[in-house]
C-alpha cells in the first residue's frame, strides 16, 4: 500500500556518501558531546524544574529527573542504534521512513515540528523572562506576556492582563535572521557557551549546597493535604489533584521536567560531520545524556534545598534560580546577576539549535516531496532555507507571543515523546525485519530496552495535563489531513 512505501536503506546511505563531498567530517566524539550539551541544558533545567516542584513533585522533583533520565536512556539506546546505521540528517524521521514506511515517517516529522517549533517558542519565552529579571523587572507585564497570563498587584490590587510577549518575538526575529544568513555555530564557539552553562550550574551546585536548609526537603513528597498556594492572579492553586501530590506529582513532574533532557538526538542531526559516526555518534548521544542527568540531579536537589518549593507559585515562578539566590542566598547578588547572563546565552543557543533542526527536517521532508518546495528553496546567496526560517519565524512567533510558556513546554513534551516512542519501536521492527544488517552499535537487550522505552514515554505523555493531550491530537489530526490532502500524492516515491 501506498502509505507505508518506504526509503529503501540503500538509497539513504547513497545520499550520506553524496553530502560527503560538502561537508567536513571535523567533529570528533568530545565535540558531539559538546554539542549535545550545547542543545540540551536550557529552559528544561533553569525554569521547568521550579515549575514542576512548585505545582506536582515538591522536593521530589529530583527523582522525577531520574524518571525522565530512565526514559531518555531507553530511547537514547534506541536511537544510538539508529544513527549508527543511518548516519544522515533528519533524524527520527528519516529512520521511520527507511523502518516504518511513509505514513510513520509523515506522523514522526509532524510530531517533531512539536518538539522543535514549539521548543523554540518554549526557551524564547523563557528567555524573555530572565531577560526581564535582568532589567530589573522594566518590562511592562503585558507586553511579556501572553494574553492568558494575568498578574494581580500585591500593593495596589490593580489586575495587569498580557498582551504579547514582545522580548520573546524579539530573540526569535534576530536569531532566524541569523541563521538566514547562514552564520553557522562552530564548534568551538558552542564549546564557549556550553563551558559557561556548565560552569553555571556546577557555580550555583557549590555554592548553594551551603545553603540547603533541610526543612525545605521534608517531607519529600508533596502530602495530599497539602495547603493551596497563592498564585500571580490572586487564585488558589490547590494539591488535591492526583498528579499534584504524592506519587502522581512525581510522575506529572517527570513529563515536565523531561522538557529538559530535548536536544540529545539534536546529536544525531550532526552525524554527517562527524569523524567517526558509527563509533562517535553512540558516544556524543549518551554521553551527553549521561553528562546532563548527573548535573540535573544535582541541581534539583540544591534548587529545592534552597527555596520551599511553594515559593514557585508566585514570587519565584518566573526567573526562579535568580530568584532563590537573591531571596535565600545572601551575598551573592552578583551570582544572580552572572546566572541571568549566562543563562541568557544558554538559551540563545537552544532556540538557535531549534530552530536550525526543524528547517532541517522540513527540508528533508520537502525534498522527499511530502512538504512544498517552498521549504527547500535555497537563498541565491546565503545557501540556506531562507523561506523555511522566514515562515517558521511566524509560526514559531504565534506561539512565543500569544501563548503561556507551560502550554508551549507540554506540547514539546508530549511531541517528542511521541518520536521516542516510535523511534524505539522503529529499532525492534528493524532488528525482526533485517536481523542480518551491519549494525555498529546495536541497543543491548532487544526488544525489553525497547519495549521499556516505549513504557516509561507512554507513562509521561499519559501524566501530562488532559488539554496538552488533547490539543496533540487534534495537530496530528491536522498532520495526517495535510498527509492525505498534500504528501501522499506529491511523494517522490510515488510510482
Ligand atoms: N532541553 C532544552 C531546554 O531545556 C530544550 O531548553
Amino acid at each position: 500500500m501506498s502509505i507505508t512505501r518506504k526509503k529503501s536503506l540503500s538509497t539513504l546511505l547513497a545520499q550520506a556518501g553524496d553530502s560527503e563531498k560538502g561537508l567536513k567530517r571535523t567533529l570528533g566524539a568530545g565535540s558531539l558531546v559538546a554539542l549535545g550539551i550545547g542543545a540540551i541544558i536550557g529552559a528544561g533545567l533553569f525554569v521547568r524544574t521550579a515549575l514542576a516542584a512548585g505545582q506536582h513533585a515538591g522536593p521530589a522533583v529530583t527523582v522525577s529527573f531520574i524518571i525522565a533520565a530512565i526514559g531518555c536512556a531507553f530511547a537514547g539506546l534506541c536511537y544510538a542504534e539508529f544513527a549508527s546505521i543511518i548516519p544522515i540528517a533528519g533524524s527520527a524521521y528519516t529512520y521511520a521512513y527507511a523502518t516504518m514506511g511513509e505514513i510513520v515517517a509523515w506522523i514522526i516529522g509532524w510530531a517533531l515540528i512539536l518538539e522543535y517549533a514549539l521548543g523554540a517558542a518554549t526557551v524564547s519565552i523563557s528567555w524573555s523572562e530572565y531577560l526581564n529579571k535582568l532589567l530589573g523587572g522594566s518590562i511592562p507585564y503585558e507586553w511579556s506576556h501572553s494574553p492568558f497570563e494575568s498578574l494581580k498587584d500585591d500593593v495596589t490590587g490593580v489586575m495587569h492582563h498580557g498582551i504579547m510577549n514582545a522580548p520573546a518575538l524579539l530573540i526569535l526575529l534576530i536569531l532566524s535572521l541569523l541563521l538566514i544568513k547562514g552564520t553557522k555555530e562552530s564548534a568551538s564557539v558552542n564549546a564557549v557557551i556550553v563551558t559557561i552553562k556548565v560552569a553555571i550550574v556546577l557555580v550555583f551546585i557549590a555554592i548553594g549546597w551551603g545553603y540547603i536548609n533541610p526543612a525545605n526537603h521534608t517531607p519529600y513528597l508533596i502530602p495530599a493535604d497539602a495547603k493551596p498556594a497563592l498564585q500571580p492572579d490572586g487564585s488558589l492553586y490547590s494539591y488535591a489533584d492526583f498528579f499534584k501530590h504524592g506519587w502522581g506529582g512525581v510522575l506529572t513532574g517527570a513529563g515536565i521536567v523531561f522538557f529538559a533532557f530535548i536536544g540529545f538526538d539534536a546529536v544525531s542531526t550532526a552525524a554527517q560531520e562527524a569523524k567517526n559516526p558509527k563509533k562517535d555518534m553512540p558516544l556524543g548521544i549518551l554521553g551527553s545524556l549521561v553528562v546532563c542527568t548527573i548535573l540535573y540531579i544535582l541541581f534539583s536537589y540544591v534548587l529545592t534545598g534552597v527555596a520551599p518549593y511553594t515559593d514557585f507559585i508566585k514570587a519565584g515562578k518566573e526567573a526562579s534560580v535568580a530568584y532563590a539566590i537573591e531571596t535565600y542566598m545572601h551575598g551573592y547578588h552578583w551570582l544572580a546577576t552572572l546566572v541571568t547572563i549566562a543563562i541568557l546565552a544558554g538559551f540563545s543557543s537552544v532556540i538557535l539549535v531549534m530552530l536550525m533542526g526543524q528547517s532541517r527536517v522540513f527540508y528533508t521532508m520537502s525534498t522527499d516531496g511530502l512538504l512544498p518546495k517552498i521549504f527547500s528553496d535555497l537563498h541565491p546567496k546565503f545557501r540556506t532555507p531562507y523561506k523555511s526560517n522566514l515562515v517558521l519565524f511566524v509560526f514559531v512567533g504565534l506561539f512565543a507571543g500569544f501563548v503561556p510558556g507551560t502550554v508551549a513546554g507540554d506540547l514539546t513534551s508530549i511531541g517528542t515523546l511521541f518520536a521516542f516512542v516510535l523511534v524505539c519501536l522503529g529499532v525492534w521492527i528493524l532488528r525482526r525485519k533485517d536481523p542480518a544488517l551491519h549494525r555498529p552499535f546495536k541497543t543491548p537487550l532487544v526488544p525489553l530496552v525497547p519495549i521499556l522505552g516505549m513504557v516509561v514515554c507512554t507513562a509521561m505523555i499519559v501524566s501530562l495535563p488532559n488539554e496538552t493531550l488533547i490539543s496533540a491530537l487534534v495537530w496530528m489530526l491536522i498532520g495526517l489531513m495535510v498527509y492525505f490532502g498534500y504528501s501522499k500524492n506529491n511523494s517522490k516515491l510515488k510510482a
